[in-house]
């Protein structure tokens, strides 16, 4: 199959496809999705093809308005309702008590509930009105993979294996939705994102759970992709902490440095203010957490492109606010690991 990449004037062909059961890759201002008909089963089990993506990981559901939402999920709480109005469209997903059998099974994973997202990106909404229906939309890169912030990362990753990705540019955000599950009694956030714990809380009045807090190192964490590796680059990544002296990780590289080059991402601030060794190049992850998000799976992506680093030294920030999603996904890429266990 040819991977057509489209533009807004490409609009109703990309549309056409959706409708036809074919795959669409789509911007938002996290990621790029990977979109099909949220009612057509045989569309989304395309989904999960192309992605290899395990099938009992369920997708999130992006509408273009909230009577879609309505259509499906039970009546929604005042909690959900202020949500909604605050932050969509935007980087909040939402997880809802289904009404029975209306959505199937390839797109719950079994599940009673399912996860919406109204996306903040012009283009994907006017996608899924010209389509008219809902689209799932996991995020367009292969399994495992870092997200995709650019229409070559998604072709990179699924050329061949969708009919076409919609160009808008690279994405605003770099890191995926926010993941509240509002199924319960109590506001869960099983993925931290750009709307904070603190931001929900101050809309709804009330506390909300974080996952983070409790979930015990051999339960199930409740988002099914939570459990699976993520983000891993072919290259160790170490976190160098915000406490950690970046002189003492360019002192480690000249020391250690023997076949292979040795990577750095970091703030400018710090890469100007090291005296790194002769042949290191250290990448600018900007001036904030900010510019890290926004930046970070694209280097994590270049450094793929370039296999002779087998080891890279990575910006750490405090876990608050955006930073709480940013090292969020550094820890999965690092698989944990910083400097100062070296
Ligand atoms: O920013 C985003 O959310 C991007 C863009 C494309 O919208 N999408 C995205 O989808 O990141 P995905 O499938 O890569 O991640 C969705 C996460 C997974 O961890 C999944 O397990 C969880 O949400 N999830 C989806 N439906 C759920 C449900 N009903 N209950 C619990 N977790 C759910
Ligand atoms: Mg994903």
């Amino acid at each position: 199959m040819e991977t057509k990449i489209l533009t807004r004037e490409e609009l109703t062909q990309a549309a056409d496809y959706i409708r036809d059961g074919e795959l669409v890759s789509f911007p938002t201002e996290t990621v790029y999705g990977l979109g099909a008909d949220a009612t057509n089963e045989t569309a989304v089990k395309k989904v999960y093809q192309a992605k290899g993506r395990p099938s009992d990981n369920p997708l999130i559901v992006h509408v273009a308005d909230v009577a879609t939402v309505e259509k499906y999920a039970q009546p929604l709480s005042a909690d959900a309702k202020k949500l909604i109005d605050k932050f969509w469209p935007g980087s909040l997903t939402m997880i809802f008590n289904l009404k029975p059998d209306v959505l199937s099974k390839s797109v719950t994973g079994g599940l009673s509930t399912a996860a919406f997202r109204f996306p903040n990106n012009q283009l994907t909404l006017d996608l899924i009105k010209e389509a008219g229906v809902p689209m799932v939309g996991p995020s367009a890169n292969t399994s495992g993979k870092p997200s995709p912030t650019t229409a070559m990362h998604v072709y990179h990753d699924l050329k061949g294996k969708i009919a076409a990705i919609l160009d808008d540019g690279p994405t605003e955000v770099g890191v995926e939705s926010t993941v509240l599950d509002m199924s319960g009694d109590v506001p869960a956030i099983l993925r931290p994102g750009a709307v904070t714990k603190a931001d929900i809380e101050e809309v709804i009045g009330r506390e909300v759970n974080d996952e983070r807090h409790h979930v015990g190192t051999n339960e199930v964490p409740k988002a099914p992709g939570m459990k699976y590796k993520h983000y891993a680059p072919n290259a160790q990544v170490y976190i160098v902490d915000p406490n950690d002296n970046w002189q003492d990780v360019a002192n480690w590289i000249a020391k250690n440095e023997r076949n292979h080059p040795i990577g750095v991402m970091a703030y400018k601030k710090i890469i100007k203010k090291i005296d790194w060794p002769e042949n290191v190049e250290p990448i600018s992850l900007g001036e904030n957490v900010k510019d890290a998000s926004h930046l970070l799976f694209k280097e994590l992506r270049d450094f793929d492109d370039q296999p002779q680093y087998k080891i890279i030294f990575a910006q750490g920030v405090k876990s608050e606010g955006l930073g709480e999603a940013y090292m969020n996904r550094l820890n999965k890429s690092a698989g944990q690991m910083h400097f100062n266990q070296l």
